[in-house]
């Protein structure tokens, strides 16, 4: 996926000035190395931008060779700063999944957990909740979402109980494929959630006028999912080369454009491309790092995606 790039001016400059001021760095241990983080602003924690899903791609119970390629592709989250991983009782074993590799990551992990209900009724939920709970096999969730508005108001009652008995520490509510945004606005108008998860892409902006602003203005972090259409985004740029102009953002892949697309929008608090392939999560981890576009170049990538 990566292509090896002449180093840009401004990589050029930045290089120069480490020289000049005498620091005589390898290249490799540049910004490009570092993982870039956001604020939630509820509470003024950072998050790495690139986090993990896991849908369909972590639904392998029983199959233990995707198991141990799923195992590699933790490892791999982790070891390049991976933080947040997200989950739902809706995505068949994926919650065992999580729960059987994660005890045998090496090193450090700085684990996000969240997951979401998805059931009608509160004691469905909260037993919902705790079985969740019990198949990552952790003391308690990050974060727990309202899946797709599923009975939200029952739910957000005992989210916020929850929270204020410190039994999670952040509440939210998520929804995909550019359904609900109108419910979802009036929701958020009037009631308190620290996350929401929506549908957002290169391809799908429509959020751009809408839900985006509002999470702002609330002050509420924004989970992407979907960064990558399901992957039908690589689809569309099949055989098509990475602009040169790419490189001034340290991207050097499709992979990284897509993502460095949606996590560079000033609302957004990362990402959670899926994938059962370490390569693909080597890439996906390398666009959170280095720096992300600006304003000017992210209409730019707009235009030259269209173009294609
Ligand atoms: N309503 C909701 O709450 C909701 C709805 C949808 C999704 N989600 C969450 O968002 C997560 C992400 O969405 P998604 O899984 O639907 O789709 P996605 O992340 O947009 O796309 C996943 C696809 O991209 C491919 N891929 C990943 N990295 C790649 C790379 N670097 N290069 C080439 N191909 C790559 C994967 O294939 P390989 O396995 O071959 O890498 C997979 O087929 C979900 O897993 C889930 O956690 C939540």
């Amino acid at each position: 996926m990566t292509n090896k790039k002449p180093m840009s001016r401004r990589q050029f400059i930045r290089l120069s000035s480490y020289l000049a001021t005498g620091l005589i760095l390898p290249t490799c241990t540049l910004a490009a190395d570092k993982p870039i983080y956001k604020t939630i602003p509820k509470s003024g924690e950072q998050l790495p931008v690139i986090g993990m899903g896991t849908s369909r791609t972590f639904e392998a119970r029983n199959d233990p060779e995707l198991l141990a390629q799923l195992q590699q592709v933790m490892q791999t989250f982790f070891e390049m700063g991976g933080g947040m991983i997200d989950s739902s009782p809706m995505y068949g074993s994926a919650q065992q999944v999580i729960g059987t590799l994660l005890p045998n990551i090496q090193g450090n992990k700085q684990l996000f957990a969240a997951t979401k209900v998805w059931i009608d009724g509160q004691q469905a939920g909260i037993e919902q909740m705790e079985t969740s709970r019990q198949q990552w096999g952790i003391k308690q969730f990050d974060l727990m979402q309202i899946h797709n508005l599923v009975d939200w108001q029952t739910h957000l009652e005992t989210l916020n109980q929850m929270k204020a008995d410190g039994k999670i520490r952040y509440t939210g509510i998520t929804t995909s494929h550019g359904r609900s945004h109108n419910a979802l606005m009036t929701i958020l108008k009037k009631h308190d959630f620290d996350f929401l998860q929506l549908t957002y892409n290169i391809n799908e902006r429509d959020v751009e006028s809408n839900l985006l602003p509002l999470a702002q203005e609330r002050g509420i972090a924004v989970i992407i999912n979907r960064p990558y259409q399901r992957g039908s985004l690589f689809r569309h740029v099949k055989g098509k080369a990475l602009p040169e102009w790419a490189n001034d953002f340290d991207c050097t892949s499709w992979g990284q454009y897509f993502l460095k697309y949606a996590v560079s929008h000033p609302a957004v608090t990362c990402a959670i491309p899926a994938t059962t392939k370490t390569k693909h999560m080597m890439d996906n981890m390398k666009a959170g790092k280095g720096v992300l576009p600006n304003q000017k170049q992210r209409a730019k990538m707009v235009s030259y995606f269209k173009a294609l």
